[in-house]
C-alpha cells in the first residue's frame, strides 16, 4: 500500500510531505490511493538497525523467538537486526544461519541478518565454517562468539585473515577470561562493598588493545561489541587515529546506568560486560558524540524468569533493549536527530553491509525503511507491556521520552499507531 506522511519532520527538519510508493520505495509522486497519515509533530528517521540482538531461537524459545524479538524490534523503530550466534544449537553452520534467516523472513517484521559463530560451538578451539555461512542464503558478513571472547590470539588472527577475502568482520566480545574468572560485577568500590567478585576494566581493554594490533597487522575489519570502559575508549581513539579498520558499539544501558545499581542485588542489573562507573558512562557518551564509538547496539538479551529472578550469582547476565533503545538515547542526548540517525541506523547498516537500510529519506528511489517518532510523548515502561517474550528490563517504572508511532519495512507498515500490525 502507498502512504502519504503529511507534515512529517525528516530528521528534525521543517514539516513536509513524505510519499511511500506501493513499490516499497520513497517517491516524489503523490498517489490518490495512498493512505494519509497525519504526521504533524512526528520525526522520521531511517529505520533503526541493531548490530547486536539475541533472538534465542533456536533453543530458548521460552525466552524469545525470532518472531517475538522481531516484533519488539519493529516496535522499537528497527527495520533490521543482526541475530547473535549463541543459540542452541549454535549458529556455526550454514544450516543454522539459514534457519534463523528463514524464520526472520517468515515473521516479516524486520530484516533478520544472522551473525555466524567464529568457533565451533563457541568453544574457542576450532574455527567454524565461516566461508559456508558467508556463501549460504543468509549471506553472513559478521562473525562473533559473543557471550564469549575469542581469547586465543592465533585463532583470532586466523579468523581476521579468513574474513578479509569477502570483507567480513569479526565482532569481538572483549573479555580476557583469565581476568574475569568468577566475576559478578564491575571491579571497584561497589563490588568491594557488596562482596562480589569483580570484572576489572583491564580485562576488556587488554583484549581490545591486542585485537586492534591484530586487525592492523592483518589489514582486516574488527568490530568491538559493547564497549564499557573509559580505558577502552582511549585504546580505540588511538587505533582509529592510526587508521586501523576498527568499529565499536555501545549499549543504551552502558550509556545510562552505573555499577551503583547493583547495590540492591537485583539481578535485572546483571549484564556482561557489567555496568561500570559514572566516569566510564561520561567517557562512553563523549566517545559516541566524537565518533570514536560508531554505533549504539542494544545487546537485547531476553532471559526466562527462572534465569533472572534468582540469587545474583546464579542469574544470567543480560537485559532487554530493543523497545527502549531510542527513548534511552533520547533521554541521554536530547533531540540530536542527525546523530541518532547516524549512530542507530546509517553507521550500523554500513557495518553490517545492509544496503537497503540507513538510506536517505529525502531521496526518491530509496527503500522506504523508516520509523516515525513522537518526541513529545512520555511513557512509563511496564515489563508486562513489552512485546518481548521476556520481561527483564532494567527500566521498569521509568518514564521515558519518545514513542515509536509507526515503522515501515520496504513501504509496508510493521507498526501503526504504536501497535504491531501483525
Ligand atoms: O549480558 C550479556 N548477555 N552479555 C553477553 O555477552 C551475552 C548476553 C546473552 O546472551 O544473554
Ligand atoms: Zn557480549
Amino acid at each position: 500500500m502507498a502512504y502519504l506522511l503529511k507534515g512529517v519532520s525528516i530528521l528534525g527538519g521543517k514539516p513536509t510531505d513524505l510519499h511511500l510508493g506501493d513499490d516499497g520505495l520513497i517517491t516524489d509522486r503523490s498517489d490518490d490511493k495512498a493512505e494519509v497519515i497525519d504526521a504533524t509533530g512526528l520525526v522520521a528517521l531511517p529505520g533503526l538497525v541493531d548490530v547486536h540482538t539475541h533472538l534465542r531461537e533456536p533453543g530458548r524459545e521460552d525466552a524469545e523467538t525470532v518472531e517475538t524479538g522481531s516484533r519488539a524490534a519493529a516496535l522499537g523503530g528497527y527495520t533490521a537486526v543482526c541475530a547473535m550466534a549463541n543459540t542452541s544449537p549454535v549458529a556455526d553452520t550454514a544450516g543454522v544461519v539459514e534457519q534463523v534467516w528463514r524464520l526472520g523472513r517468515e515473521a516479516g517484521l524486520v530484516d533478520v541478518q544472522p551473525i555466524g559463530a567464529v568457533t565451533v560451538g563457541l568453544a574457542g578451539k576450532q574455527m567454524a565454517e565461516l566461508g559456508a555461512m558467508a556463501t549460504s542464503a543468509a549471506k553472513v558478513r559478521i562473525f562473533s562468539d559473543d557471550g564469549f571472547c575469542v581469547a586465543d590470539p592465533k585463532l583470532m588472527r586466523r579468523a581476521l585473515e579468513y574474513v578479509k577475502a569477502f570483507d567480513g568482520v569479526i565482532a569481538q566480545h572483549a573479555e580476557e577470561p583469565r581476568l574475569t574468572e568468577g566475576a559478578q560485577m564491575h571491579e571497584g568500590e561497589v563490588s568491594t562493598r557488596l562482596g562480589l567478585t569483580g570484572w576489572p576494566a583491564v580485562a576488556e581493554e587488554a583484549i581490545i588493545a591486542r585485537d586492534v594490533l591484530l586487525a592492523e597487522h592483518v589489514g582486516s575489519r574488527l568490530h568491538v561489541c559493547h564497549v564499557s570502559t573509559a580505558g577502552s575508549v582511549e585504546v580505540l581513539r588511538q587505533a582509529k587515529a592510526r587508521g586501523v579498520r576498527v568499529t565499536a558499539e555501545v549499549t543504551p544501558h552502558h550509556l545510562l546506568l552505573t555499577d551503583e545499581m547493583a547495590s540492591g542485588y537485583d539481578p535485572v542489573f546483571k549484564v556482561n560486560p557489567p555496568l561500570r562507573t559514572a566516569r566510564d558512562v561520561d567517557a562512553l557518551r563523549q566517545a559516541l558524540l566524537d565518533g570514536v564509538i560508531d554505533v549504539v547496539a542494544t545487546d537485547h538479551a531476553p532471559h526466562a524468569v527462572q534465569d533472572k529472578e534468582c540469587e545474583w550469582s546464579y542469574a544470567r547476565p543480560g537485559m532487554l533493549g530493543l523497545e527502549t533503545a531510542l527513548p534511552i538515547v533520547l533521554s541521554v542526548f536530547g533531540e540530536k536527530w542527525e546523530l541518532i540517525a547516524d549512530r542507530m541506523s546509517i553507521a550500523p547498516a554500513r557495518i553490517a553491509g545492509l544496503a537497503g537500510h540507513g538510506g536517505d529519506l529525502t531521496k526518491a528511489g530509496s527503500p522506504a525503511n523508516l520509523t516515525l517518532v513522537d518526541p513529545s510523548a512520555r511513557w512509563v515502561v511496564e515489563p508486562g507491556g513489552l512485546a518481548s517474550r521476556s520481561s527483564n528490563t532494567p527500566y521498569a517504572g521509568m518514564t521515558l521520552p519518545g514513542r515509536i508511532v509507526a515503522t515501515f519495512l520496504r513501504g509496508e507498515a510493521t507498526v501503526l499507531d504504536g501497535k504491531a500490525v501483525k
